[in-house]
């Protein structure tokens, strides 16, 4: 399976992932290719690092119809079949997603359908939850709704402010997306209707 990353930012869940694929940990997944749609985006030099191809495809003014054409076009010519989204700070459009329709996966950090959207450690210690966590899923029209892979509790700490609540979410992160590439790699991800049932 050829994955191609999509990042906006740090990396650190591309790298996870790239790593878990490097050591086998991810058995018949191979990283085609890192895209990202900021140039500045540090996470591209963790990918070359290890030795992976790199991409910048800005938006420049375009539509995102236009952006999103550009981005499925350079997936396609290098054989991605499956594309994880990881820090990529863009919704993708109904035309991205036929074209790689139940092949796109996403992390998010919150146990959805808790916090959506933006600054979710932020509107969970602000909304005075115990636990919270980290979700892997499968991309569709609606913001962080799709079809739930995997996902990891942590405590919420009378402490915690939005960035140490982030820093131990983000250490369950790199394992869960690890889990769930690798379920989806294996074949063992059915979705029926909501639901993503495991196959043995
Ligand atoms: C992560 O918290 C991820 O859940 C969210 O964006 C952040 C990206 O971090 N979607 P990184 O770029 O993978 O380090």
């Amino acid at each position: 399976m050829r994955v191609g990353i999509l990042i906006s930012g740090r990396g650190s869940n591309m790298a996870a992932l790239a790593d878990a694929v490097a050591e086998g940990r991810v058995p018949g997944a191979e990283v085609a290719v890192v895209l990202s749609d900021k140039a500045q985006a540090a996470g591209l030099e963790r990918a070359r690092e290890r030795g992976i191809e790199t991409l910048v495809v800005e938006r420049r003014g375009r539509t995102r119809e236009e952006h999103e054409r550009e981005v499925a076009d350079a997936l396609r010519a290098r054989g991605v079949e499956l594309v994880c989204l990881a820090g990529y700070m863009r919704l993708l459009s109904p035309c991205f997603l036929e074209e790689f329709r139940g092949r796109v996966l996403n992390i998010h950090p919150s146990l959805l359908p808790a916090f959506p959207g933006l600054d979710a450690q932020r509107q969970a210690v602000e909304h005075g939850v115990r636990v919270s966590g980290c979700t892997v899923h499968f991309v569709d029209e609606t913001l962080d709704g799709g079809p739930i892979i995997a996902q990891r509790v942590v405590p919420v700490l009378d402490s915690d402010t939005p960035e140490t609540l982030s820093a131990r979410i983000l250490r369950e992160e790199h394992e869960a997306y690890t889990e769930a590439l690798a379920l989806v790699c294996g074949g063992r991800c059915e979705v029926v209707g909501r639901r993503v049932r495991l196959k043995a």
